[in-house]
């Protein structure tokens, strides 16, 4: 097997890598003066099992051609086969037509994915389930929940005064799956808006009863606007500590500000995404899904 990894997060291309036994194999990445790119594959992949490491975050565009070209210079120098591990899938959120006139980008790239031939993609804790229905090509979803679960239990938190809260009803099928692997732990609902144009957020109210500790729990942070807007909803209704779990660090704009500022005791993510130093703030800490994609590849 040879693994490669593109340069949006080579971090957690390196653990999974190590956790595999499994040296990088190398890849070159040239960027020409106007900006266009060209990969060149500097290993030998003939009849060989291969894997692409490569979130698709921000820079979403650039980090999607680097992909493509990959998955294109894995095939063209015979691999038996490639298998695309984007732990964090870019354009998951545009999974339909919001408003008339738009488009689903979700599922052009899935399409772009099929037509140059990937054989298999391993992806984290997609927005939807119903996501994975865009391809052709076999998707395996490896969820961080058993992580936010392992952590939680580790706390020893009163569990009849805890309460898991979903900060919009998107989030229902995520609660859910956590509750149960928490013995049931009791959930919320926050009943969320999103204007659409703009962007902003409104956390109108929450469906069920909130206990002194609350967990929110989100597949993303992006602008940090729902995580801000449902503290404060929390905070009102009488919740005195807030933790926050989230897949995704999307961090987007001034999301690690408007995080460490928001009435939040401490915020889990995991390194599905890469966050670079200054997008670090005290209240943050990093999980790692290394484990669950080494494993998920060891296994097939
Ligand atoms: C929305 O449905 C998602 O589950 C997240 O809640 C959302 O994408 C977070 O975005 P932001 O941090 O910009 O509010």
């Amino acid at each position: 097997m040879k693994i490669f990894s593109g340069t949006s997060n080579k971090f957690l291309a390196e653990k999974v890598a190590k956790k595999l036994n499994v040296e990088l194999s190398a890849l070159e990445v040239f960027v020409f003066p106007d900006g266009e790119k060209r990969v060149r594959i500097l290993d030998k992949v003939l009849d060989k099992d291969t894997i692409v490491i490569q979130s698709t975050s921000t820079p979403v565009d650039e980090n999607y051609m680097q992909l493509f070209f990959t998955i294109d210079a894995l095939k063209r120098n015979g691999a038996k086969s490639v298998t695309a591990v984007v732990p964090y899938f870019g354009y998951q959120r545009q999974d339909h037509v919001f408003r008339e006139g738009e488009d689903v980008s979700v599922k052009v790239v899935a399409e772009i994915l099929d037509k140059i031939g990937l054989d298999r993609l391993i992806v984290v804790d997609l927005h939807s389930i119903k996501i994975k229905e865009a391809f052709n090509t076999p998707v395996s979803h490896l969820s961080a929940l058993p992580i936010f679960a392992e952590i939680i239990k580790s706390k020893g938190w009163d569990r009849d005064r805890t309460t898991l809260v979903s900060p919009d009803a998107g989030g229902m099928r995520r609660i859910k799956i956590l509750s149960e692997m928490l013995n049931n732990m009791s959930f919320a609902v926050i009943e969320k808006n999103r204007d659409l144009a703009t962007g902003s957020v409104t956390a109108e109210k929450i469906k069920g009863k909130i206990g002194r500790k609350a967990i929110i729990v989100d597949d993303m942070i992006s602008s940090g606007g729902t995580i801000a807007a449902a503290a404060e909803l929390l905070k009102k209704q009488g919740a005195e500590e807030i933790y926050v779990f989230a897949t995704h660090a999307v961090f987007s704009e001034k999301a690690p500000q408007i995080l460490q500022k928001a009435a939040v005791n401490k915020v889990y993510v995991t390194d599905t995404v890469f966050v670079s130093g200054e997008k670090r703030f005290p209240k943050l800490e990093i999980l790692s899904v290394s484990e669950l994609v080494a494993k998920n590849i060891k296994s097939t």
